[in-house]
């Protein structure tokens, strides 16, 4: 089956320096494959303090700015990007609240997170906020495009 209509969207999901030191990569992608989703880029890196700076440009005045960089910058992070039906928005419901307190349980960071400032994952927050990020962190050739060799899609 493929080609349910409307939207096709890709979004981008990070595990943080926390969820990769506690093996949770292969469960957090578990969760996005089982889902439907379709991954179409994937990379393993010590994120750059610059290009953390751009993708969380927005929080610079914030008062937990600091620590949050020091924080993607104490080991390898995670990036990928999936595709899919609603994928920004779905994949925000399967990641949960931000703060992991008030996270509910069968969500990522309900299920595997307590503190906000460990909070083990990062989703894009919109479909324009992705596509931004996505450009930030993979260049183009680095994206699967799988119209061309779709054999088992399910969404
Ligand atoms: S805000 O203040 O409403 O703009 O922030 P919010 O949208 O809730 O979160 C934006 C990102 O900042 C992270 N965050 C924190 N990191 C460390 N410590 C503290 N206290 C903290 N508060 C918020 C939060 O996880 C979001 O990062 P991403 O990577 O998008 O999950």
């Amino acid at each position: 089956i493929s080609g349910i209509p409307g939207v096709r969207e890709r979004t981008l999901i990070a595990v943080k320096p926390d969820g990769v030191q506690r093996h949770l990569v292969g469960q957090i992608m578990q969760r996005f494959e089982l889902k439907g989703f379709q991954l179409v880029g994937l990379k393993m890196l010590q994120a750059p303090e610059e290009l953390l700076s751009q993708h969380y440009q927005d929080l610079r005045r914030k008062p937990f700015y600091p620590s949050l960089l020091q924080y993607m910058t104490s080991g390898p992070i995670v990036v990928m990007v999936w595709e899919g039906h609603n994928v920004v928005r779905t994949s925000r419901i399967m990641v949960g609240d931000t703060n992991p307190a008030e996270a509910q349980a069968g969500t990522i960071r309900g299920d595997f997170s307590i503190h906000i400032s460990r909070n083990v994952i990062h989703a894009s927050d919109s479909v324009e906020g992705a596509k931004r990020e996505i450009q930030l962190w993979f260049h183009g050739k680095e994206l699967i495009d799988w119209t061309c060799c779709n054999h088992s899609s399910i969404y």
